[in-house]
């Protein structure tokens, strides 16, 4: 069975590094490269974090850094995975280094040599993805898709209407949702049900290896930041959901939908409007998750952890 390329690109953040997991196990994926952006961190402490995570969980990924702050506004930071951007894990020594390019000319580079079949998986803000987009249009020839975590139909996370990924770069989720590409949208709609709840913890832990003990300190460490933000019964993992949808596209359900990204409102800044109307003048430009099948995606990922 021909694996499918992807690139993940991250902002780690507790939730991107179990998507990194994910996806660095699965038999399916061949990730050709991890990209790191700014987002939940500057792209320092990111950019450590992704190097922290292949390394200890053995994952011979090479990784990229790449834009250290939005196209336009001003940069924000979301508080709720610490200082570090993956507080509650102590990584020790690392000797993994970033590689020499920059992460949007990787991108590009394997876009332009790919066949039409690379898929990316951004599933922080989407600085690196459209400044590739902007540097290089001919890349959209090799992109068979792109699979963002990002945006809500509903309510927002950062503000009440905007999610965190978009929020933090509007204008360059704009350039992704407008490139044209074929893109689904996994959204808080479906994220926001993916908990990692006290009995999904336990099933991690019976795993016994040193990864599945990461996955668990860091999931209480993430937890006990989300509960400064309401009562949730378990922090969400938001970003496992886009991940888990390339590899089995039956956890999620999706819709056709016209997507726009505020970019210039007060209150409404880094909204994606999602319109589910049909219109000609107004034609889909992406499949929004709708719905989500929590069992299957821990049972995917719980069987990906038992690989570590
Ligand atoms: O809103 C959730 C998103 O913001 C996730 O990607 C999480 O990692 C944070 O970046
Ligand atoms: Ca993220």
């Amino acid at each position: 069975m021909e694996k499918i390329k992807v690139i993940l690109d991250v902002d780690p953040g507790h939730d991107d590094a179990v998507a990194i997991l994910l996806a660095g196990r699965h038999p399916k994926l061949e990730v050709r490269g991890i990209t790191v952006v700014a987002g939940n961190q500057v792209l320092d402490k990111t950019l450590q974090n992704a190097l922290n995570i292949c390394e200890y969980a053995g994952l011979d990924i090479p990784v990229y850094a790449g834009m250290s702050r939005p196209l336009l506004r001003e940069q924000v930071i979301s508080t709720v995975h610490g200082e570090s951007g993956l507080d509650g894990v102590e990584f020790g020594t690392v000797a993994k280094r970033a590689e020499d390019q920059h992460a949007v000319d990787f991108i590009i580079k394997e876009a332009l040599a790919s066949q039409g079949d690379l898929v990316l998986i951004p599933v922080g803000p989407l600085t690196n993805i459209a400044m590739a987009l902007l540097k290089e249009p001919r890349i959209t020839k090799g992109i068979k898709e792109i699979v963002l975590m990002g945006g809500a139909c509903g309510q927002g996370n950062y503000t009440a209407s905007a999610e965190f990924n978009i929020f933090a770069d509007p204008e360059a989720a704009h350039i992704v949702f407008s490139s044209g590409l074929p893109l689904t949208m996994v959204g808080l709609d479906v994220t926001n049900q993916a908990i990692a709840y006290p009995h999904v913890l336990d099933r991690i832990k019976g795993l016994g290896s040193r990864v599945s003990r990461m996955v668990v300190d860091s999931m209480q460490s993430y937890y006990a930041a989300y509960l400064t933000l309401g009562d949730w019964p378990g922090p969400a993992v938001h970003d496992v959901c886009a991940v888990a949808y390339v590899i089995d596209p039956s956890i999620l359900q999706v819709k056709k939908a016209r997507v726009d990204v505020e970019t210039n409102g007060g209150l409404t800044y880094g909204r994606t409007v999602c319109d589910f109307r049909a219109a000609p003048d107004r034609p889909a430009n992406a499949q929004v998750a709708v719905g989500i099948d929590q069992e299957k995606l821990w049972d995917l990922l719980i069987s990906v952890l038992e690989q570590y």
